[in-house]
């Protein structure tokens, strides 16, 4: 088992992939994150083979401070419940603890994601802000959509 911030191809592990990852995102929106500068991603890798990611990126907080969102955690459904994701997180903010810059990571989840919202809670995230209706129906949009909790934990404080 092991980490690795790169990958060969990643964009095309990830358009193959993202149905198992449980990733919403279309090719061009892959495309645009891994061309960011500021993107910041984590690959698992367990006998060679990939089995999750974290797709992230630096984002300016105020004059002094960076903040790290997560966009997407994803686990290939065969490897789920084995600690790959939390081994992901983990290994996230130890990068996290080495720049000084970056004073905390946050993210974003649907409310009903219970299984996300229990392993950052276990991690120390705290929600600190609901969006309701935030996932809409694109094909009905007087449907109330889910709503989205935004969760944070500060680092380098
Ligand atoms: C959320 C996800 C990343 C978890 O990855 P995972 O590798 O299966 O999680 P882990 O095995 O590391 O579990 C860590 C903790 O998460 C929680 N958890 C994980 N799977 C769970 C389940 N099926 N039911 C309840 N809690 C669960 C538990 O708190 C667990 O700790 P514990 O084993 O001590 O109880 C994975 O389910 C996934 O890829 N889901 C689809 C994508 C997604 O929803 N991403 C999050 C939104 S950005």
């Amino acid at each position: 088992m092991n980490f690795s911030l790169n990958i060969h191809e990643p964009v095309k592990w990830i358009i193959e992939n993202s149905f198992d990852i449980d990733l919403k995102w279309n090719k061009k929106q892959i495309e645009e994150h891994f061309s960011n500068k500021k993107s910041f991603n984590i690959f698992y890798k367990d006998e060679n083979v990939l089995r999750g990611v974290i797709l992230a990126h630096e984002i300016f907080d105020d004059n002094r401070n960076y903040e790290c969102e997560i966009l997407h955690l994803g686990v290939m459904k065969n490897y789920r419940k084995m600690g790959v994701g939390f081994q992901l997180m983990q290994f996230l903010e130890k990068k996290i603890c080495l720049n000084e810059k970056i004073t905390s990571i946050f993210l974003e989840v649907s409310k009903q994601n219970k299984i996300a919202i229990k392993l950052y809670q276990k991690l120390g995230y705290k929600p600190y802000r609901e969006r309701k209706n935030y996932y809409k129906n694109l094909l009905d949009i007087n449907a109330i959509g889910e709503s989205a909790i935004l969760l944070k934990k500060i680092i380098n404080e």
